[in-house]
């Protein structure tokens, strides 16, 4: 990561001219900063004299005293109007995986790229795409997001032999592994997300294959090279699962949780529901992006179950392997036993569970179900979602999201991204 100086956002405040002498301020401010995990620096002010920049990690904001030269005593003024310094972080960005979710990601970063950088000091180049066909492309200088989106071959420097020389050629900071799920191994992805943190880069992915078959593992191996493993999009897409609990739920312990977690059975199940057939519900999904690479991945509830998997797994910190919930899918449901339910007020909906008892055994399940009209979950149609939780705390939490698509999709790792720039 390469930090510039841009623009102060704030300066800070009262004169406390008489409360210290510089050199007492400076021990203070170097023992307080180290406490406090701000960082320290020095620059020069709108007269030219010498200050004192105190700056969050977390957020591009500085504290700035300013010694009165004459006295030697420090003060801090309040100059609102002035605009200098402020802390940027410019992110390399590789993407593995340039299909819907990453295509999506490309379209979104470019986006917001001036929202990034306005309120998140974040900046970014894109020095690395690849996938089966397009092979492992590299710009050190940067793609050209729109180039890259019509065709990232034409937008690139140069091409690696493998993923190896592509992490070197391209030295990110950060990868975004968006490849197709293997429910299975997590294979390939797990080994590049291995590679990639073992090199300390950030790793963030949508791919649930690598979270279920590596997650503590991976977790593990950030920690020590102090990057981060983060995986938004990996259940409900860009809904907040895993930050949620993260970042605002503490000493919130999850102890059940029931959804409707794969958009494409949902989707086919609501359009066979009103007539049309399996084959082009299917294709439906296909068309928005919402499928997996495999659709058979969805409909035999292997999707469902990973998910399952990665809750338990990362929210109830018991390791659940995809193959431990057994999913059952819908392809044994007729069109007919399908719109008969739907006709009687009880539809067939694809339900995941997940319980912990007090011994904290995991119990798991995918499985159709047909649902009373008041469950909740018998209202959710289309590619829509919905998790409810129970934790100790709080008895029922529910998160919903509608209308996912790839784009909603591709805003968890933009989120991880922003995440990442936090700390
Ligand atoms: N789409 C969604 O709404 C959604 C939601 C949540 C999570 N996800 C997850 O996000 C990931 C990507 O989904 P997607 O919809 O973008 O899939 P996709 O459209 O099928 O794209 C998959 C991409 O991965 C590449 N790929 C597959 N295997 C690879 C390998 N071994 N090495 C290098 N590249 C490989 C493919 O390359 P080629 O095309 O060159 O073969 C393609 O670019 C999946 O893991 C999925 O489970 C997707």
């Amino acid at each position: 990561m390469k930090r510039s100086y841009a623009h102060i956002v704030r300066w800070f405040s009262i004169s406390l001219d008489s409360l210290c002498s510089w050199p007492a301020l400076v021990i203070f401010v170097t023992k307080w900063a180290k406490v406090a995990h701000f960082s320290h620096d020095t620059t020069f002010g709108p007269d030219r004299r010498l200050c004192f920049l105190i700056v969050c990690r977390q957020r591009p904001e500085v504290l700035v005293r300013r010694p009165e030269s004459h006295d030697n005593r420090g003060s801090v003024t309040t100059l609102t109007a002035y605009r200098t310094e402020n802390l940027m972080t410019h992110y390399r960005l590789a993407l593995l995986g340039f299909g819907n979710v990453g295509r999506n990601l490309v379209r979104l970063l470019g986006e917001k790229r001036a929202e990034l950088e306005a309120s998140f000091g974040l900046t970014f180049t894109i020095t690395g795409i690849a996938s089966r066909r397009l092979g492992w492309l590299v710009n050190t200088e940067g793609f050209d997001l729109d180039t890259a989106l019509a065709d990232p071959r034409t937008a690139a420097a140069g091409n690696a032999d493998d993923l190896e020389s592509w992490l070197t050629a391209a030295q990110p900071d950060v990868l975004f592994e968006n490849s197709s799920m293997n429910p299975h191994t997590g294979q390939p992805a797990l080994d590049t997300c291995r590679s990639a943190l073992s090199r300390g880069i950030h790793v963030v992915t949508a791919n649930k294959g690598p979270v279920v078959h590596g997650y503590h593992e991976l977790r593990q191996l950030a920690a020590e090279h102090g990057v981060r493993f983060l995986f938004e999009a990996a259940v409900m897409g860009g809904a907040p699962i895993f930050s949620l609990f993260r970042e605002a739920l503490p000493a919130c312990n999850l102890k059940r949780f029931r959804g409707i977690l794969n958009s494409t059975t949902n989707l086919i199940l609501t359009e066979m529901e009103n007539g049309l057939s399996y084959a082009a519900a299917v294709k439906k999904a296909q068309d928005l992006g919402i499928a997996e690479t495999d659709p058979s991945f969805d409909v035999d509830g292997w999707d469902a179950a990973v998910k399952v998997a990665a809750i338990a797994t990362v929210l109830m910190d018991v390791p659940v392997k995809p193959a431990d919930v057994k999913p059952v899918g819908i392809t044994g449901l007729s069109q007919e036993q399908i719109q008969a339910a739907r006709a009687a007020g009880r539809p067939y909906k694809l339900v995941c569970q997940a319980a912990k008892d007090d011994a904290g055994r995991v119990s798991v399940s995918v499985t159709p179900q047909q649902l009373e009209p008041n469950d909740p979950l018998s209202n959710v149609n289309g590619s829509d979602s919905l998790a409810i939780f129970e934790t100790d705390t709080l008895y029922r939490l529910q998160l919903s999201e509608g209308g996912a698509d790839a784009y909603t999709t591709a805003y968890g790792p933009l989120a991880d991204l922003i995440a990442i720039s936090k700390h």
